[in-house]
């Protein structure tokens, strides 16, 4: 049986185009491989987001051109789009570039011609499970200053209200427990049957034990009012991830991120009001212009905030982006320094905020289990948890309660409850 292999870098799209990718090649009688050797289709999913995951993918397809003999090799994803002159220098002509664009559908329709591919699965790809991964759009118009994905992901493509309730309806009712709805700025979708919160407020409405999630709201398209009405559907997990960016509202200004602290804390509200709910964030460190009063800035946001989980990243310069024609970069030195001294805080506010959880009951969705008695999942409201169970050990999917016992900076450990 022939072999192939799929390395994804990037987001949750990525990874949903991927296990797409993987479930169809899988039903057409391929086997997945781990080892380069062994694989006569590649497939390298990439990520334009930061230029160390593009470094990443580009070595990676150096190895892969190496080993694959006369298989083949698809090159896809932002860095596709963005530089495939690069990719066929490092791999030659018989390189296959597919458009970061394009999603799964045209890679599916190139290899269909290479190899035996089964039906990809319409509803959700099983290898994701127990997470059903389901866009509501791609593509992003918001144009923030430092970000490549309006490029490399081109402008917005709306999915139909009618299709995302059905591929919804039909992932609960093949048995999955969770629903990721997906969108580069999410609060910026709009259908015949509304906004996102129309569309959330339906799925809601769908019988079924599960649980729904979305990724990533923008602050400067989203009010305090839709917060409040999405944090009180029954189904919805008790968590929100609103990317911050910079703490400083003139770096947020060259940001083009059009809000001001202000509004993102009227924003936060409903959720910090709420101790059952938990707010995360991204952060950029070092975006050009940045001075030490507004890294300051940044540092006071995420203390007020009282963040339980911060994405922190290095400001990466990325070509073609307004920001990196910008002049007055910050040093690289200067922007480690910044991130290490940030990173120390968002880690302290992680541990405390889990910390808090001891001696608390929580409900858990189970992501894996081993024999023996010892299970992985992650809470309600985001937070990994680890814990011991007696056997028989609980299914992939199901949900529990978990008697927390203490808590780290990376999550919550204790034991089964019922
Ligand atoms: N440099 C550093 N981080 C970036 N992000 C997006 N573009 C860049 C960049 N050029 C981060 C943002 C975004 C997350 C997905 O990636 O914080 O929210
Ligand atoms: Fe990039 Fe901004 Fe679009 Fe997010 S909203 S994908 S950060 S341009």
């Amino acid at each position: 049986m022939a072999g192939f292999l799929i390395r994804t870098f990037g987001c949750q799209f990525n990874e949903l185009y991927s296990a797409t990718i993987a479930d169809a090649l899988t039903r057409g009688g391929l086997r997945s491989s781990e080892s380069l050797g062994e694989a006569s289709l590649i497939i390298i999913n990439t990520c334009a987001v930061r230029e160390k995951a593009e470094e990443k993918a580009f070595s990676f397809l150096g190895e892969a051109a190496k080993a694959v003999g006369a298989g083949h090799i698809v090159f896809m994803g932002c860095t596709a789009t963005l530089d495939k002159e690069r990719a066929v220098r490092i791999a030659g002509r018989g390189l296959n570039v597919v458009d970061g664009t394009a999603g799964a559908e045209q890679v599916l329709a190139l290899i269909g011609t290479m190899v035996p591919l089964g039906e990809p699965d319409c509803v959700a790809p099983r290898s994701l499970f127990p997470t059903a991964n389901i866009e509501l759009m791609r593509g992003c118009e918001s144009y923030c200053t430092y970000c490549i994905v309006p490029r490399s992901r081109g402008p917005e493509v709306v999915v139909d209200g009618g299709e995302i309730l059905r591929r919804a309806e039909q992932a609960v009712g093949s048995g999955f427990s969770e629903l990721l709805f997906l969108g580069q700025n999410i609060n910026r979708y709009r259908s015949n049957r509304g906004g996102l919160v129309e569309i959330m407020s339906s799925v809601d409405q769908l019988d079924g034990n599960f649980w729904f999630w979305f990724l990533s709201p923008h602050p400067a398209n989203f009010t305090p009012e839709e917060v409040r009405r999405l944090m009180e559907l029954r189904h919805i997990e008790h968590r929100v991830h609103l990317p911050l960016q910079s703490g400083s509202d003139r770096i947020l200004g060259r940001m083009n991120r059009r809000y001001t602290i202000a509004d993102y804390a009227r924003l936060a509200e409903p959720v910090r009001e709420n101790t059952d709910w938990t707010l995360t964030t991204d952060i950029i460190v070092g975006f050009p212009g940045e001075t030490d009063d507004d890294f300051a800035h940044t540092v006071d946001a995420v203390r007020e905030f009282r963040f339980d989980g911060v994405f922190l990243a290095k400001y990466s310069d990325r070509p073609g982006t307004p920001s990196s024609s910008m002049q007055d970069k910050v040093p690289s030195a200067l922007i480690d320094e910044r991130h290490s001294a940030l990173l120390r805080i968002v880690q302290n506010l992680s541990e405390q905020s889990n910390q808090v959880l001891a001696g608390r009951c929580v409900d858990v969705l189970v992501l894996a289990a081993q024999v023996g008695g010892n299970a992985f999942g992650r809470s309600i409201d985001g937070r990994n948890v680890w814990f011991s169970c007696s056997e028989p050990a609980p299914g992939i999917g199901s949900f529990v309660k978990v008697a927390v016992d203490h808590g780290s900076r990376e999550g919550l450990y204790g034991a089964r409850a019922c």
